[in-house]
C-alpha cells in the first residue's frame, strides 16, 4: 500500500511581506482570506510592491463577503463564481481551517456542483498550484488531504462533511508565526486543542499509525502542552510561543495526513452541522470523554504509552495523567456541555445515526470499536 508520509513543502517565514516578497505575489494569483487579514497584512504588504516590478494586484476574496463562520455548501456556491477559472495560476489561502479547506476547493476544477464534489459524485481534477499559509495554530488543513463542509444531508439535515482526497493536499504550506499574534484567547486555545486532538487522534489510531504518526504526534503533543503549561504560569503564549504552536500544529497535522482522525471528530460534525459550533470548540467537548471511554475499554493498548507520555510532560502520576490533561486544558479555556450550544435530548439519536450514517471513517478510526449504544451514551454524557 502506498503510504503520503509528508506532501507539501514547507516553510516558514517571520513575516507575511517577506512571504509575499519570495513568492512575488502578483495578477495571477488569487488570494482566499478574511476581512482583518486582508487589511492588517496582506492589503498593505501587496501595496508596497512586494513582488516583481508591476507585479502585485493579486485578486482578493473576502470569507465574509459570502458568509459568516465554518464553511457551508451555501457559502461555497457562491465563492466560486465570484473569481474567473481562468484568471488564475495559483490559489493562496491565508487563514483558518476554512480558509484552507475552501482554498482546495478552488484549486481543483469545477467538474459538478459543491454537493457533488462532497458526496463524491463528480470526479475531482487538480488544475492549480495551492499554497496555504495558516493563521491558526489548530486546524493543520496546510499539510492535510481533508477539505471539511458543511453540506446538505440527503434526508433534508445539515452536517459536516469531509472530503478526502490526495488532490486535495497543497503543493506549499507556509508558516509565519506573525499571525498568531492577534488572534483572541478563546478562538487560539480551542484551535491549539483541535491540534492537540489531531495528534492524539492519530496517535491513538489502531490501523493507520505509522513511525511518522508516532513521531510528528509526540512532538506536537509535548509542545503543545508546553505552551499550556505556560499559559497557566501566566505567560503570554500567543507572543512567547507563537513559532512553536504554529509549527506544533503543523506537525499534528502531518500525524493526522497519514494516520487520520477519530471518534471526536466523528462526534463533533453532527454538532458542528446542526448548530454551527466552531471545529475547535465542538471537539472539545467530547475529547475528555472519549479519553476516558478509550482508557476504560482498553488500558493496557497504546493509551497506555500516551499516558505515560502526559504524565511525563506535566509531572503527573500516570494513572492521573488523562484527569490531569482535562485540567490543564480546562485552565486554558473552560471546556462546554452541548446544551450550551443548543443540543437537547432529541439530538442524541439523530446526532448518533448521522455518525453511523456520514461518518464511518472516523468511527473505523476509534481506538476502541464503538457501535452506536456508545456512540449515544458519550453523547449523553456531555449533553
Ligand atoms: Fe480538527
Amino acid at each position: 500500500m502506498r503510504e503520503i508520509l509528508i506532501k507539501p513543502d514547507i516553510y516558514k517565514y517571520k513575516t507575511f511581506p517577506e512571504f509575499a516578497e519570495e513568492f512575488g505575489i502578483g495578477e495571477r494569483d488569487l488570494v482566499l482570506t478574511t476581512r482583518l487579514l486582508k487589511e492588517k497584512y496582506i492589503a498593505p504588504a501587496l501595496e508596497k510592491g512586494a513582488g516583481a516590478p508591476g507585479d502585485i494586484g493579486a485578486q482578493i476574496l473576502v470569507q465574509e463577503d459570502f458568509g459568516e463562520g465554518e464553511p457551508t455548501e451555501e457559502m461555497i456556491e457562491k465563492m466560486l463564481p465570484a473569481a474567473d477559472c481562468d484568471s488564475y495560476d495559483r490559489v493562496i489561502a491565508i487563514g483558518g481551517g476554512t480558509i484552507m479547506d475552501i482554498g482546495k476547493i478552488f484549486a481543483i476544477r469545477r467538474t459538478g456542483s459543491v454537493s457533488d464534489l462532497f458526496f463524491r459524485r463528480a470526479e475531482l481534477f487538480r488544475d492549480k498550484e495551492l499554497i496555504c499559509v495558516p493563521t491558526t495554530c489548530g486546524t493543520g488543513s496546510e499539510v492535510t488531504m481533508t477539505s471539511v463542509a458543511i453540506v446538505k444531508e440527503p434526508s433534508g439535515g445539515t452536517t459536516k462533511l469531509g472530503l478526502l482526497d490526495e488532490k486535495l493536499i497543497a503543493d506549499t504550506a507556509v508558516l509565519i508565526p506573525q499571525f498568531l499574534e492577534e488572534i483572541p484567547i478563546r478562538p487560539m486555545a480551542e484551535s491549539l486543542i483541535d491540534a492537540l486532538i489531531h495528534a492524539t487522534e492519530s496517535y491513538l489510531s489502531p490501523g493507520r499509525a505509522t513511525i511518522t504518526t508516532d513521531t510528528f504526534a509526540e512532538k506536537a503533543i509535548r509542545m503543545i502542552l508546553s505552551a499550556m503549561c505556560d499559559y497557566r504560569n501566566g505567560v503570554d503564549i500567543r507572543r512567547a510561543h507563537a513559532d512553536e504552536m504554529l509549527t506544533a500544529a503543523c506537525y499534528a497535522g502531518i500525524a493526522f495526513l497519514s494516520a487520520g482522525c477519530g471518534l471526536v471528530h466523528g462526534m463533533s460534525y453532527p454538532l458542528s452541522g446542526k448548530y454551527f459550533v466552531t471545529h475547535g470548540a465542538a471537539n472539545y467537548v467530547f475529547f475528555d470523554a472519549i479519553l476516558r471511554h478509550y482508557d476504560a475499554c482498553d488500558p493496557a493498548g497504546k493509551i497506555s504509552s500516551f499516558r505515560a507520555m502526559i504524565a511525563d510532560a506535566l509531572g503527573c502520576d500516570e494513572q492521573n495523567a488523562i484527569a490531569a490533561l482535562a485540567e490543564l486544558e480546562d485552565a486554558l479555556v473552560p471546556v462546554k456541555k452541548m446544551s450550551e450550544y443548543g443540543a437537547c435530548s432529541e439530538d442524541l439519536d439523530l446526532f448518533t445515526d448521522s455518525v453511523f450514517a456520514n461518518q464511518m471513517r472516523l468511527v473505523d478510526n476509534a481506538y476502541a470499536a464503538v457501535g452506536p449504544v456508545e456512540v449515544r451514551e458519550l453523547y449523553r454524557q456531555v449533553l
